[in-house]
């Protein structure tokens, strides 16, 4: 029985900045930015938005009537949680109006969650293949404003069915998970700022790539031959870029050549949101798989996982017919988002609600997003569909 990814969809925020803008603003060229981290926009979250905001409206743009009846299970991978006991998924199980006979929880490890998200729900879907699990990628990635991390920050979220039969991609049994006690990104629960050791945490994931890609290959006895393309992690699009190469290594042959074209076509979205955590590699397979008109079914697509702290994992999916129709419009989002100054960016990066206890009310008729958090009362997040008012 084949299982894997039967649908994808991607929200992000409805405002974005322009890096060269930034750039100039923070007195840096523009060009390291655009070319040396290889960024040109990042979106803004407004303090209407989180996690569960963002997640809820992925979700919301893949599920119908059916999906709806055989969600078993709801997991949120995330390290942007909005509460230190209670899953985000059940805030997001309640604006999706899912059965109440759902299970939902949350997982945490860096970057890489929603690849162990997978993993787990693969052997849920093994269990009860007539079910299907959620699977929902959420993140703000925040360092700060005027930090080196400030041009890879980013928020969003992508939401994926997995199922049995899947309509996207079949994963395949060999996968290598691979995981180190590592500092090279973390965040204290008394931060809503990441601390990151930047060149360092460059080098682990490079390093974790190689070990779980030559681990993989002795395991498959496959090689980069065998491959269509590879889907990175992209904490900023240099850094796929600095991985693939660090395999490549200055090869000059058809299969480099193809891995290189794959790589340009998965950085594209990428390139306009920014970081999204845990949901970046899963926004990069969805930018390759709308923007490489060379991939056909049948071919073999392999992802690589990264999360600080650190663990990676390398494993590999068949790409299923009819790919194309079971992904959300993102060029689409992404031309329908507003551009707005630095000003008015750095006012919503610190209008969050962060650790404010407060009660707090937000006007929310500025938001076009149909889920918002309209504020805090008694400690308690208020969660809104719009629809419902
Ligand atoms: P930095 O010190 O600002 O930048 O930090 P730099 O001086 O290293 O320059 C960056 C690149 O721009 C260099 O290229 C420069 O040469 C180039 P490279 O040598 O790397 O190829 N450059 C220029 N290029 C063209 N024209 C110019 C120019 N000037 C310079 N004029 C850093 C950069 C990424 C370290 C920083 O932004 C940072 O700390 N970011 C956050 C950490 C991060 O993203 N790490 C990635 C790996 S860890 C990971 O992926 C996990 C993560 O997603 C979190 C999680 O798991 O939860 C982060």
């Amino acid at each position: 029985m084949k299982i894997g990814i039967d649908k994808m969809a991607f929200a992000t925020t409805s405002e974005y900045i322009d890096l060269a803008e930034l750039a100039k603003v923070r007195g840096v060229d523009p060009n390291k930015y655009l070319i040396g981290i290889g960024q040109s926009e990042q979106a803004v979250l407004p303090p209407t938005q989180d996690i569960v905001t963002l997640g809820a409206a992925a979700a919301d743009k893949l599920l119908n009537e059916r999906d709806r009846e055989r969600i078993a299970t709801v997991i949120v991978a995330t390290e942007s949680g909005i509460d230190n006991s209670k899953a985000s998924a059940i805030y997001i199980k309640r604006l999706l109006n899912l059965d109440d006979y759902v299970r939902t929880v949350e997982v945490k490890e860096a970057c890489y969650s929603a690849t162990a998200a997978i993993q787990f729900a693969r052997g849920q879907v093994a269990l009860e293949p007539e079910k299907a699990v959620l699977v929902i990628a959420a993140d703000v990635a925040r360092y700060g404003l005027k930090t080196a991390g400030e041009v890879t920050q980013g928020a969003g979220a992508v939401a994926m069915l997995i199922t049995a039969e899947p309509r996207i991609l079949a994963i395949e049994r060999t996968s290598v998970a691979y995981s180190q006690d590592v500092m090279d990104f973390w965040r204290p629960l008394y931060a809503t700022e990441a601390m990151v050791d930047g060149k360092y945490s460059t080098n682990v994931y490079t390093d974790f790539f190689k070990h779980t890609l030559s681990r993989y290959e002795k395991l498959t006895d496959r090689k980069l031959d065998d491959f269509a393309a590879i889907a990175f992690h992209l904490p900023f699009t240099k850094m796929g870029k600095k991985a693939l190469e660090a395999v490549l290594d200055e090869r000059d042959d058809q299969t480099a050549w193809r891995l290189r074209k794959a790589l340009l076509a998965s950085q594209n979205y990428s390139r306009r949101v920014g970081n999204l955590y845990t949901g970046s590699l899963y926004l990069g397979l969805m930018s390759l798989l709308q923007n490489d008109p060379d991939l056909k079914a049948g071919e073999r697509i392999g992802l690589f996982s990264y999360g600080s702290g650190a663990e990676g994992e390398f494993y590999s999916g068949i790409l299923q017919p009819g790919y194309q129709e079971q992904l959300s419009n993102v060029a689409g989002d992404l031309s329908e988002r507003q551009l707005i100054s630095i000003a008015a960016y750095e006012q919503q990066f610190n209008d969050q609600l962060g650790m404010n206890k407060a009660d707090v009310e937000y006007d929310v008729s500025a938001d076009p997003a149909r889920f918002v958090l309209a504020g805090q009362k008694n400690h308690q997040r208020q969660y809104v569909d719009k629809q419902q008012l």
